[in-house]
């Protein structure tokens, strides 16, 4: 793999950087500035090197349509702001686009292409989108590892057209996990929460031969809960998902690693309402589980005491609703109290578990923390993310 950190010579070059600036947005407020933080050292670090930046990013899930209130509109003006630099945000059709419409007043230093999932091209890796991205520029720069699980144009098929390097936040990610994996200390938990089941369901299976116990929180446990029988209401679901969870607990026995689910649930009518504690068949038709109960949290707490290393990606509930975030921040201060007696090694992945640990201050407290979710988790599957495989 190469790295722009060791490219000389980037005076005057344009760089089309990708970057994953998937922040939570509320009402077009970005709730969690942390990935947006981690990407200024690359943009800084090219703008040093007297290149011309043009930046490609996805926020959210927009299925090839184009969506105002994903725009990435409010970011490039949070940028804006903490570099104290203009930005442009393009909104032109990128197939009409041409490498000479950019930069030409010599003061452009910076460039934002709109979000690049507007696109259907995006996620299907269509070679032509991808031919046609990497003609706006001299040099291609993937600077987001949490996308490197995506096989998508911007990701994956663009390193076929254009010299392709590594950024710098990928670079530390990347060198970060692999210490990590190899030195890792057993017994090692794992915790996975948040609300994108479809992603996650699939890997668990392949996490568990490394794993003593897996916690099974957030959206993917109704999915199991369901499985076994206990009603879960109005909560979010995966379909078609119990042949996988079959063979997710006939893996778990062979392997010896305990699959861990909720034990009671705190439930809401609506995602803006008060917590419900309830036992699982206490649950009924017009209910949403929205975190996990008090007996999970402290049975969470007790793994979390008998583990030498703990792994955590997503929430164990609806933390934006604070009503709902208290499995979530249990769980988190526990890790970082047994952290701080150096009882445990800890690493926490993806967005919104970094946005749970800067709620409550603690991201410092953490052995290391990636900005990647889906990448993460796939990472520690022991799988060559498509987009570390296309940089290589
Ligand atoms: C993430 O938030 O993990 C990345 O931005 C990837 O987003 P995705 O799960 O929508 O592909």
């Amino acid at each position: 793999m190469k790295y722009i950190k060791n490219q000389e010579n980037l005076n005057g070059k344009i760089i089309l950087l990708r970057l994953d600036l998937n922040v939570p947005l509320k009402d077009g407020v970005i709730t969690d500035e942390t990935r947006i933080d981690k990407v200024l050292p690359v943009i800084k670090f090219l703008l040093a090197n007297k290149a011309k930046i043009l930046v490609i990013s996805h926020v959210g899930r927009p299925k090839g349509k184009s969506i105002n209130r994903l725009s990435l509109k409010p970011i490039c003006e949070n940028i804006e702001n903490k570099i104290n630099i203009k930005i442009k945000l393009i909104n032109e059709n990128i197939f009409k686009l041409r490498k000479n419409d950019f930069f030409k007043d010599p003061k452009d230093q910076l460039v934002f292409l709109e979000n690049i999932r507007f696109y259907e091209e995006e996620e299907k890796n269509d070679i032509t989108f991808s031919e046609q991205l990497s003609k706006l520029a001299d040099i291609y720069v993937n600077d987001a590892f949490s996308c490197s699980h995506r096989e998508h144009a911007s990701v994956s098929n663009i390193t076929r057209f254009i010299p392709s390097f590594a950024g710098l936040q990928l670079q530390t990610e990347i060198s970060a996990l692999k210490k990590i994996t190899s030195e890792i200390k057993k017994p090692i938990s794992c915790i996975v929460g948040g609300s994108k089941v479809s992603t996650k369901i699939g890997l668990i299976k392949n996490l568990i031969p490394k794993f003593d116990n897996i916690i099974l929180t957030g959206g993917m446990a109704n999915n199991i809960l369901n499985y076994k029988g206990h009603p879960i209401g109005k909560s979010i679901k995966e379909d078609n998902c119990n042949e996988i969870i079959d063979e997710i607990f006939k893996y778990a026995k062979i392997h010896s690693c305990s699959i861990i689910y909720p034990e009671d649930v705190a439930v809401g009518k609506n995602m803006e309402d008060k917590a419900r504690v309830k036992k699982l068949n206490e649950v009924i038709n017009d209910d949403i589980i929205l975190d996990i109960g008090p007996k999970t949290i402290d049975k969470i707490k007790e793994i979390i005491d008998s583990s030498k290393t703990i792994l955590w990606n997503g929430p164990t509930g609806y933390f934006e609703n604070s009503n709902f975030a208290n499995g979530s921040y249990e769980i988190a201060k526990k890790i970082v109290e047994n952290n701080k007696k150096n009882l445990i090694y800890s690493v926490a992945g993806g967005g919104d578990t970094i946005a749970v640990l800067n709620k409550l201050g603690v991201v410092n407290n953490f052995n290391f923390v990636s900005t990647a979710g889906g990448a993460f988790l796939e990472y520690l599957e022991g799988k060559e993310l498509p987009g570390i495989k296309a940089l290589n």
